[in-house]
């Protein structure tokens, strides 16, 4: 069982079908789809903080189509090779890669600030934790998790480590510096490389890099394929107007997923 902790007092929380509670009595309902809501009122910074509903639904439809299995195995098979069985995937959107990372002796949750997020993943993947939370302040206890995700989402350093109990690992999956290059010259005059390793310094106190791998598909996108991708992809917002809408009735666009997957160990 993961050590989940009271979000207000940090007390451990007793898990009861209908309604988790602490001896302060917070309580907080489970939801009919088997979630629960530990965000509170200031962990938000807007009343629906995180990616909206409809950014997430493209999300799914665009990962169902397959375009991501290739990272999604790599770093299933990657976990697969470190002894981790408390997991917490940070920013797990709508549950595409969380739920691949599930397996015999792993307990493993889903965390995203996004409550239309969990919604979807609770719904598709029952047999999971899923909590509406920040990764900024994780309900869990100190040094209480093997292993942290962070899947093409904002890093918490030190949350990650207090969370890990030492000699845990954190994966960090972002993209590589020509992901989506051809999307991007479509989007953008001036196309600026992904810098994949700016994060690692951030580790520097009390982390060491342990492993590095870089992973380039090939991605055909149809037309609708190719909608959902600019629906899903934050920086299209930064596009000018016209440049995204004549992507969006492009027939379609061949481009490369190109990511980048940095392993890192707690030492202390
Ligand atoms: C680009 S999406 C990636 C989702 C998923 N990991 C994937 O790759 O499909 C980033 C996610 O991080 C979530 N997010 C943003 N800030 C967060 C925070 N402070 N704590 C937890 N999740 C956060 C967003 O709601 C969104 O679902
Ligand atoms: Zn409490």
């Amino acid at each position: 069982m993961l050590d989940i902790v009271c979000p207000v007092c940090r007390l451990p929380l007793d898990r009861q079908a209908k309604v988790w509670s602490c001896a302060n009595r917070h309580s907080f309902d489970v939801a009919r789809e088997g979630y629960v809501n530990l965000l509170l009122a200031q962990q938000k910074n807007s009343p629906s903080p995180g990616d909206s509903a409809d950014s997430l639904q493209a999300r799914r439809a665009f990962l169902d189509g397959g375009h991501y299995a290739p990272m999604r195995e790599a770093a299933s098979a990657l976990i697969g090779q470190i002894d981790a069985h408390r997991i917490v995937d940070i920013g797990c959107g709508e549950g595409y890669y969380t739920s691949a990372f599930a397996g015999p002796q792993r307990e493993v949750a889903g965390i995203d600030i996004a409550k239309p997020a969990i919604q979807l993943a609770a719904r598709r993947y029952r047999d999971m934790g899923w909590l509406v939370g920040s990764g900024a302040a994780l309900p869990v206890a100190d040094r209480s998790l093997d292993l942290v995700t962070n899947l093409f989402t904002q890093l918490h350093v030190g949350e990650m480590r207090r969370a890990l109990q030492p000699g845990g690992h954190v994966l960090v999956v972002t993209p590589g510096a020509a992901h989506l290059q051809a999307l991007r010259a479509g989007l953008f005059e001036t196309v600026q490389p992904h810098e994949p390793d700016k994060f690692v310094g951030e580790f520097s106190d009390g982390f060491e890099l342990v492993h590095r791998e870089e992973l380039t598909v090939p991605i055909a996108l149809d037309a609708t394929s190719l909608r959902q991708l600019l629906a899903m992809t934050p920086y299209v917002w930064k596009a000018r107007p016209e440049r995204r809408a004549a992507l969006e009735q492009a027939p379609g666009l061949q481009t490369q997923g190109h990511f980048v997957l940095l392993l890192l160990q707690r030492t202390v």
